[in-house]
């Protein structure tokens, strides 16, 4: 992924979509093929349902004002305990400027979804978008999104699912999925910052007003008006990062060189030993379903009695293990959990279980200093 960015700076650095010279018709050949390895990697119908945007955030807040025309005052967006801040406020945003509803899905005490209460909240609100991460950023629960799925649609609910986890921890295959749209970031899957997907749909895609104007997204612009290019570039304002898109591409094809299965049970494995060897020093309170539970992976947040997760995290810092601490943009999920702020490790491919020996050594020290 370094190899590809620097190459594209140093080699291949035009603007694209101006192609008359050469430097820009093979930046925009690199670009395009960004964007079919993106749609193949999560199974699209075509790669003209992927929308390059900064990240997840910037997918979710194009996909509410996008879709803002769509919604009468009284509409029900419906979401769930367990998303990041990022799949909340976009929302209240767009309920304060329609006269919307939001409602949540409430979570059970270890950090699963309710299912029981998504279904009656489904039957009773018939929301008209359903919002729902695939994997917790701060507990690391796996939702069911396929049943999510089904039921939402069952009483004619649009589905997002927030899959900035979800992407490199799990993988998706959005056809099979179903959902209306699908939203992850660069650099949460080995990718660079500054750059994400947004999949949808190409009904979905095909009924959004643009939502930021400017070059590259028109088809024509007289000073009486303008008309939209096709999508995705009528999504896609101004000069792309087109770089980092790139780069994303090689970000796809180092993920592609491990099989799902494998990437799964070592993130599960190393989740299973870090509870199990963690969880078990004095005062360490777990968060989460558990690894045994099949429903968590690849994170593991905890609390320790007596000690701040920030002064966890500073006192971890001096063993060299750079860890979260603190809300996790995820504040009602806490609050429900009734903790203010947890410390949390996640693993990547990356990861092995001599990085978690240190943490112990952490643990230790942060108790006998503050405990
Ligand atoms: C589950 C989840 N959703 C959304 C986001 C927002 O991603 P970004 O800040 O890259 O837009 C994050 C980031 O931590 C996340 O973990």
């Amino acid at each position: 992924m370094l190899d590809t960015l620097r190459d594209v700076l140093i080699n291949h650095n035009a603007n694209v979509h101006r192609g008359a010279y050469r430097l820009s018709a093979v930046a925009t050949d690199l670009y395009d093929e960004a964007r079919r390895k993106i749609s193949r990697f999560i199974n699209a119908p075509s790669e003209r349902t992927i929308v390059f945007v900064r990240g997840a955030t910037e997918a979710i807040n194009l996909v509410a004002y996008g879709n803002e025309h769509l919604f009468q005052q009284g509409d029900v967006i419906l979401l769930t305990l367990l998303e990041h801040h990022s799949n909340i406020v976009p929302w209240q945003l767009l309920a304060k400027r329609r006269g919307l509803k939001l409602a949540f899905v409430d979570i059970s005490a270890d950090g699963r979804l309710d299912m029981a209460d998504m279904r009656e909240k489904l039957s009773s609100l018939k929301p008209k978008l359903v919002g729902v991460t695939q994997l917790a950023n701060s507990l690391g629960t796996i939702t069911p999104i396929e049943e999510v799925v089904t039921l939402s649609h069952a009483v004619g609910a649009k589905v997002l699912v927030d899959g900035a986890q979800g992407i490199s921890h799990l993988g998706v295959d959005v056809q099979a999925l179903g959902c209306d749209f699908y939203v992850f970031s660069g650099h949460k899957m080995y990718g660079p910052t500054g750059i994400g997907v947004l999949y949808g749909r190409p009904e979905r895609l095909a009924e959004m007003q643009p939502f930021q104007g400017g070059g590259d997204m028109i088809s024509y612009v007289s000073v009486e008006g303008s008309g939209w290019a096709d999508v995705p570039q009528r999504f896609e304002a101004g000069t792309p990062a087109f770089p980092e898109a790139i780069a994303l591409g090689a970000a796809v094809d180092f993920l592609s060189r491990f099989s799902r299965q494998d990437l799964r049970e070592h993130e599960r494995e190393l989740l299973t030993y870090a509870s199990e060897v963690v969880g078990k020093e004095q005062g360490v309170t777990l968060h989460g379903p558990g690894a045994a539970s099949g429903a968590q992976t690849t994170v593991c947040s905890f609390s320790i009695e007596g000690v701040h997760p920030h002064d966890f995290a500073t006192i971890a810092d001096t063993h060299n293990v750079q860890i979260r601490a603190g809300n996790h943009c995820a504040m009602p999920t806490l609050r429900k959990l009734g903790v203010p702020a947890t410390v949390r490790m996640s693993f990547g491919v990356y990861s092995v279980p001599s990085d978690i020996a240190p943490v112990v050594e952490a643990i230790r020290e942060a108790r006998k200093m503050f405990a």
